[in-house]
């Protein structure tokens, strides 16, 4: 069954943002973006070294829209047009309605509720448009930017899932987090 009919994924727009259909042409912000160290600290890969990796990843993510496996947005701010971070649903099960989310945003706009409203809008597109059930997180322990994050939106803590993730040198722990449709309200943020 396929939850997104058509070629791309629809804009989602907040007050300050547009969640876009990434091109080729975004490449190079997203290497900004993804080889920084700060962003990458509790990311599931070590920061991206090479700029191909740019291009690279949006062909994967046109890939995966095709296959309905992972949904990856571009976040650009409205007022600049610049492209400040990304949002995805990954792990898509369409059968039991779930998916996975994920987020990342340039450090220079941290601290300004951007991601707030950019996952509001995913949230409630993914709930209301797409029907799914249920929304998960995995989260470091340490990163308590996406913690705060996350239960500002309603995401409740649901286990701790022990050395899960293999980054480079290091041997990450993870929290899970869910969100459920029933649970979910606009005004939660
Ligand atoms: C996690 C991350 C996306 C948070 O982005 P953000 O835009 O700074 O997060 P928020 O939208 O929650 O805003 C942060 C702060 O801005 C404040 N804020 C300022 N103006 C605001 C507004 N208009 N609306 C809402 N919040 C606002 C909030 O109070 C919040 O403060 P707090 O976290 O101290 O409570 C960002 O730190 C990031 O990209 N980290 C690296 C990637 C990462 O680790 N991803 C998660 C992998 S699971």
């Amino acid at each position: 069954m396929k939850l997104i009919e058509g070629d791309r994924l629809p804009t989602l727009t907040s007050n300050r943002l547009e969640l876009r259909w990434l091109e080729q042409c975004n490449a190079l912000s997203l290497f900004d973006i993804y080889s920084n160290p700060e962003a990458m600290r509790y990311w599931c890969t070590t920061p991206w070294a090479n700029p191909s990796e740019g291009t690279e990843c949006i062909a994967s993510i046109h890939r995966c829209f095709s296959a309905q496996s992972l949904f990856e947005w571009g976040v650009f701010k409205t007022d600049d047009e610049k492209l400040i971070g990304t949002c995805t649903l990954a792990q898509i099960d369409a059968d039991h309605r779930r998916a996975e989310i994920g987020f990342m945003l340039r450090p220079d706009c941290w601290g300004h509720g951007y991601m707030t409203d950019a996952l509001a809008a995913l949230l409630e597109f993914s709930f209301k448009l797409l029907r799914l059930h249920r929304i998960e997180a995995d989260v470091d322990p340490r990163n308590d930017a996406s913690i705060r994050l996350l239960e500002r939106l309603g995401f409740q803590r649901e286990g701790y899932v022990r050395e899960r993730w293999l980054v480079g040198e290091e041997i990450n722990d993870g929290i899970l987090y869910g969100l459920l449709c029933h649970e979910y309200s606009p005004a939660t943020p």
